[in-house]
């Protein structure tokens, strides 16, 4: 047989078989939601990591707006963490996350290296009360989730970095059953230039949307 033709055979034969293997393959998305999922359905959570329910909203809203650049304030173990990272591979973005807890910020950086997220996140070991207002942005999509009593201070020094049409979310926050961190929700629902709905289906969750500067 002429080499030319065995060769193209060969390659042929490549391409067809390949994709049939998982993991041979596989694109990087594939891949990354593969071990995304791995990770999701592997016993033993970290400390006070969102439900899943959360998780799928935070990574719908970036996906939806098409939202690059994020910051996480309590990334615990890093659950929710990985949902939104898990949306930024699929953007383009990046994610900046902080706690201030060593064991915590350990155990979620061998987390994302599981999930094959680390690419896409920036992980700070650091106190949000100094660094937050430090960060420089801009920034299109928050995440605040670490100390509640200090919710509405995080919210004024990331207002002026998030940009128009960017959204800031807050856990465990709800207008049901008594409602979680009501005078924070009332601060956010009075701001002229922000629309806030609450989601109540896992833990509770704030979404404001800014609609303009002032
Ligand atoms: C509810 S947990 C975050 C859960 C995480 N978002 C998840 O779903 O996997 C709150 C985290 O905020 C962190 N935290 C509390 N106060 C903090 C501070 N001043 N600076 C940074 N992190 C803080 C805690 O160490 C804790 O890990």
């Amino acid at each position: 047989m002429n080499k030319q033709f065995f060769l193209f055979g060969v390659l042929s034969l490549i391409m067809f078989v390949f994709p049939v293997f998982p993991g041979c393959a596989q694109s990087p998305d594939a891949e990354i939601d593969r071990r995304v999922q791995e990770f999701l359905n592997s016993p033993g959570r970290g400390y006070a990591n969102v439900p899943t329910s959360d998780g799928k909203l935070l990574h719908e809203i970036i996906l939806k707006n098409n939202y690059k650049s994020a910051l996480e304030i309590g990334t615990s173990t890093g659950v929710s963490g990985i949902w939104i990272a898990l949306a930024l591979s699929k953007t383009g973005g990046k994610l900046i996350t902080i706690d201030i807890d060593e064991t915590r910020h350990k155990q979620a950086l061998e987390n994302f290296e599981r999930a094959g997220l680390s690419d896409y996140i920036d992980a700070r070991l650091a106190d949000a009360h100094e660094l937050v207002p430090a960060l420089e942005g801009p920034f299109d999509f928050i995440f605040s989730d670490a100390d509640k009593y200090w919710y509405q201070n995080y919210f004024e020094a990331v207002d002026p970095k998030l940009v128009v049409k960017g959204c800031y979310t807050t856990h465990n926050v709800s207008d049901q059953g008594g409602g979680q961190n009501s005078g924070y929700l009332n601060f956010l629902k009075q701001l002229p230039n922000y629309e806030t709905t609450v989601n109540n289906n896992g833990s509770g969750m704030a979404i404001s949307y800014k609609k303009s500067e002032k």
